[in-house]
């Protein structure tokens, strides 16, 4: 498959300037194992986006992020609250589980997005030895569907988690698209919001591979070193995962990409926008909100297989025919004006 796809944006190669700063490392003999001038300056450039105390582990995807991050915030009998649809849940096969041990307390959040009152619903029970202990909440930014939590949001849930005795997760696998969308720094959905520890997402912003734990609050975690290790997650050449993740972070280079992918969402939807109001795409309705790189749409079922087909993209939930679409760094006005086009013309009413 050569052409654009709206499928994920991990279905996007890598951005130039990652590649390049792939290359510059490849440089002679570096100590192994994250003893490297890479991940030393990593270290320095995280600080400055995510305060003093922030400390990177980087990892090798981001189920390994969440994995370590998650087991390294728990005892054995930890559970986490989160929401049904959060990809630890739905996506990573059971890792969380099987590889971490813990327990996940879901509960149903129609925008993706958890708030204090939801995660009540299992936020009890501690000092019951019959119960899974709560002990931490896991929030997604921007969220598996597409929607974006704002800081205050964010610090609202941080304070009713902290209030409970538990500690606050982020899984930012588009954090990125998040920050861009509301026009903060990352420091303000994050740190300054009161979350304690984050995974970090490099690979749907452009890079070939690579994530990072980041620690905010070196007390909500233990052995975290230890876990990454046991989890198959240390990589012996990490200036590797290191330089790309500089690339990312020390010159906006994460602003601007996924600034281009959040704007090309947005022109996708007010394309489509555009044809249900001159009553050219009947039965095409949105189901989220487009806040970040994400479209969940309905589209009716005689034209969806010849749409996916065409463009390439996933179901969301196919007994609704909903669909999801999703914009990448690498999207171009160009991969959009043919795609709101190919809508139209598969949607065309009879006779016009
Ligand atoms: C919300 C979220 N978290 C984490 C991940 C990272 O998963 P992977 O292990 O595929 O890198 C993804 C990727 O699909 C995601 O959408």
């Amino acid at each position: 498959m050569a052409h654009h796809t709206f499928a994920s944006d991990n279905y996007a190669g890598a951005h130039p300037e990652v590649l390049a700063a792939l290359a510059a490392a490849n440089t002679g003999h570096a100590r192994a194992y994250g003893a490297d001038q890479w991940t030393e300056q990593l270290q320095d450039v995280v600080k400055t986006h995510f305060g003093e105390w922030a400390h990177a582990y980087p990892v090798f995807n981001g189920t390994g992020a969440n994995v370590v991050a998650l087991t390294s915030m728990l005892p054995r009998w930890g559970a986490v609250v989160t929401s049904r649809f959060a990809h630890i849940n739905n996506d990573e096969n059971g890792a969380p589980e099987r590889v971490g041990g813990m327990k996940l307390l879901t509960v149903e959040t129609p925008d993706g997005k958890l708030t204090p009152a939801a995660i009540d619903e299992h936020a009890w029970g501690w000092g019951d030895q019959h119960r899974a202990q709560p002990l931490v909440v896991s929030i997604s930014q921007s969220t598996e569907l597409g929607t974006v939590y704002t800081p205050d949001e964010i610090r609202a849930i941080a304070d009713h988690t902290h209030s409970l005795g538990m500690r606050l997760h982020m899984d930012g696998a588009r954090l990125a698209n998040a920050a861009a969308h509301l026009g903060v720094p990352l420091a303000a959905i994050t740190t300054d919001a009161g979350v304690d520890v984050l995974s970090f997402g490099g690979t749907k912003n452009g890079l070939v591979f690579g994530e990072a734990v980041i620690v905010l609050d070196p007390e909500a975690v233990q052995g975290v070193d230890y876990v990454r290790k046991m989890t198959m997650q240390l990589a012996s050449k990490m200036r590797f995962i290191s330089a790309q993740l500089l690339a990312l972070l020390d010159d906006e280079l994460w602003l601007r990409s996924a600034s281009h992918a959040n704007a090309m969402a947005s022109r996708l939807r007010s394309g489509l926008e555009d044809l249900i109001s001159a009553g050219q795409a009947p039965g095409l309705a949105f189901t989220q909100e487009t806040q970040a790189n994400a479209i969940f749409a309905v589209v009716p079922a005689h034209a969806v297989d010849g749409l996916r087909e065409q463009f390439g993209f996933y179901d969301w939930n196919a007994a609704r025919g909903e669909v999801r679409w999703m914009c990448s760094f690498d999207t171009s006005e160009g991969d959009v004006d043919a795609f709101v086009a190919g809508v139209r013309t598969a949607l065309a009413p009879r006779g016009a």
